[in-house]
Formats: structure tokens, sequence, C-alpha cells
């Protein structure tokens, strides 16, 4: 079911840049009072000075951070897990604690907090976002956010089974800091902007989708991989 933005109250991890900083402006516009959640405490000061909102600098791979917004999150409407880090390049370079990172940020802290505020989530028929990515049907050289991104997939869809109201969005790549330093070279798919993220995940909010893909075609090759695996592994592998 959908749920109707104007008077509700979201938190938005992630806010303080991106995709996240995106969303609160769109949350906004559509009349949401915010908690802006972000660690770097000037920007997200200026994301607070323009949507409105109560700025929330938290570290969510810490317990005291995190206590911080589970506290905040128990008096929302709509959580959206926007936070998230990556890392791209040959695996067994990979040092550990990027690893230990990408899986505390884009996963350990999306389940923990959502499970925490899970009795409240329940009371106010509130809904729940997870920002995962294309990347989770996997992706070379990017092995370990592939999976922080598939596991953040199912642990959304069995959360949906459990009668909570999830969106879950898959962009493809998006112009952000989150790609700073590192080079995009395919001249197909365009990168997106931000904003094109966020009004597609505000309206699949809206509309009670499940599933978000940005651009909406990239559902084919997800759908593929579910369908026919062994052909999207071919395909995968000539044009990945
Ligand atoms: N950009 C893409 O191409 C792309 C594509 C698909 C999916 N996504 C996903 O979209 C989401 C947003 O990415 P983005 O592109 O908007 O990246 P971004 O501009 O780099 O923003 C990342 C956000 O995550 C926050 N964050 C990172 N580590 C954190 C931590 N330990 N504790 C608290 N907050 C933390 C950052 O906070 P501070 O800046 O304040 O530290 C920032 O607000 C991510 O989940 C990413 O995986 C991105």
């Amino acid at each position: 079911m959908g749920l109707t933005l104007r008077g509700r109250t979201a938190l938005v991890t992630g806010a303080s840049s991106g995709i996240g900083a995106a969303t609160a402006g769109e949350l906004a516009a559509n009349g949401c009072e915010l908690v802006l959640v972000g660690r770097d405490r000037q920007r997200l000061a200026e994301v607070a000075e323009r949507c409105g909102g109560r700025a929330l600098a938290a570290e969510l791979t810490d317990e005291a951070g995190l206590d911080l917004v589970v506290t905040a999150a128990r008096q929302v409407d709509l959580l959206v897990h926007c936070a998230g880090v990556g890392w791209a390049g040959d695996l067994a370079s990979m040092p550990a604690e990027r690893v230990a990172e990408l899986a505390a940020v884009n996963l350990t802290a999306p389940m923990l907090l959502t499970s925490a505020v899970l009795p409240e989530l329940r009371r106010r028929r509130g809904h729940v976002v997870f920002v995962s990515s294309i990347a989770a049907v996997g992706v070379r050289g990017e092995e370990v956010y592939a999976a922080t991104k598939a596991g953040v997939r199912a642990f959304a869809e069995s959360l949906r089974l459990d009668g909570i109201g999830v969106t879950t969005v898959f962009p493809g790549a998006v112009r952000t800091p989150f790609f700073a330093g590192r080079r995009y070279d395919r001249r197909f798919p365009r990168m997106l902007t931000a904003q094109e993220v966020a009004s597609a995940l505000v309206r699949g909010v809206q509309r009670g989708r499940a599933e978000v893909f940005v651009p909406a075609w990239l559902a084919v090759p997800a759908r593929l991989q579910g369908a026919a695996p062994g052909l999207f592994r071919g395909l995968a592998r000539r044009l990945g």
C-alpha cells in the first residue's frame, strides 16, 4: 500500500550527501518533517537549512551513534536507509577493514536500526526504504559491495513478507561523491543524477512499490537473472 507523505515524519540516513540529500529535499517538498542523519555536521546543517528538519550527526557503525538514530527513528513513519559506502578493485587487494566497513554500513546498520524500531513501525503502519543497487545482481570487481546490496534486498523481501511496508530501490550509476576518484567509462547507460533517483524513490513510496529500478529498464537484467541465470551470466561476462 502506498504512503501519503504530507504530515508524516521521515528519517533519512546518508542525508548529508548525494542521493540521501536529494531524497530529503524531495520528501520535504512533499510535506514531510525530516530527521537527517549523516556524519559531516556542516553538510548536514546545509541540507537541514535547505529542507528544514533536524540534523542528527551519528556514526552508524558504532553503538552510541546507532543508539542515537534508533531513539529518533522510534518517532517516524518513514525510515529511509540511504547511507552507504563502496569499494571497487581487485578483491585480493581489498583491505579487511574495508570489507568490514562495507558490511557494517551497508548491511548491518540498516538491519539493526530496522529491527530495533519494528514494534513502532508496525504500530504506526510505517514504511521502510532500502537503497540497494543494481550491483545486487553481482558485479566483477565489486564483490563485497554487491554482496551487501544483495543482502539488503533479501532483508527487505523478508521484512515485506512479515507485513511491513517496504520499498527497495536499485539505482544504476549515479553522479555523487560515492563515485569520486573512480572512472565511469561506459557511454551507456548514462550516469544518473541524485535527483532522478530521489524522485523515483519518493514516487515508489507514494505508490507502494515493492521495488524501484532507476532507470526503470534495469528491471530487465534483474528479472533475466531470476528467469534465465545461465543466459544472464553469459551476457554479464561479455558486457560487464
Ligand atoms: N552513487 C552511485 O552510483 C550509487 C548507485 C547505486 C546505489 N548507490 C547507493 O546509494 C546510497 C547513497 O549513495 P550516494 O551515491 O548518495 O553516496 P554519497 O554521496 O557518498 O553519500 C553516502 C552517505 O552515506 C553516509 N555514510 C557513509 N558511511 C557512514 C557511516 N559509517 N555512518 C553514517 N553515515 C555514513 C555519508 O555520510 P557523511 O558524508 O556525512 O560521512 C553520506 O551521507 C548508498 O547506499 C549507495 O550504496 C549509489
